[in-house]
């Protein structure tokens, strides 16, 4: 079994990505949750918070860690030493710049693998912007977040 890193701004966790750091984690021998910037989007959790509320959901995956790395994605998994990155695919809308960046982190390190884990038909609607909009109008978010970090969202928005 593979050493496997799962990135993403996480920008909050979502049932969603619970989902799919679930599904990898029952397939890779290790998986580390990286939390990376995404220089096309302004955060509205700091690093540290969203590192906090990963670790609240993933504690009962022993063979899961969280990190974070400010930097490129090749080159943190390359200095982790890892064989494979783990992204979630949730509709065709995600697939061009997925694909993209897939390439691109193949041709700066072609040994290093990209897979693809498809969302769950449950969750295929959802995503991190979607929560943090519903929070804002104040919309229940109860069924779109893990139970474990759903107060600190609130508290975020109210
Ligand atoms: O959850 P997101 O916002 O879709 O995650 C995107 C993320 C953070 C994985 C991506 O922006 C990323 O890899 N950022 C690190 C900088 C980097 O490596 N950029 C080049 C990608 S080809």
């Amino acid at each position: 079994m593979a050493k496997a890193i799962y990135p993403g701004s996480f920008d909050p966790v979502t049932k969603g990505h619970l989902d799919i750091i679930i599904r990898s984690s029952k397939i890779m021998e290790h998986l580390t949750v990286a939390v990376l910037e995404n220089p096309r989007k302004v955060a509205t959790f700091d690093i540290k918070k969203r590192v906090e509320m990963l670790k609240l959901v993933t504690e009962p995956y022993p063979n899961v860690d969280v990190d974070y790395y400010e930097g490129l994605l090749i080159d943190y998994a390359q200095q982790r030493k890892v064989d494979i990155i783990i992204k979630g695919l949730r509709a065709i809308s995600d697939f061009e710049f997925e694909f993209q960046m897939a390439l691109v982190n193949q041709k700066l390190r072609p040994e290093i693998e990209t897979l693809f884990m498809m969302t769950n038909s449950k969750y295929s609607y959802l995503s991190s912007s979607i929560v943090k909009e519903i929070a804002a109008l104040k919309g229940d978010i109860r069924s779109l977040v893990p139970t474990e970090v759903y107060e600190i969202i609130l508290d975020r928005f109210s």
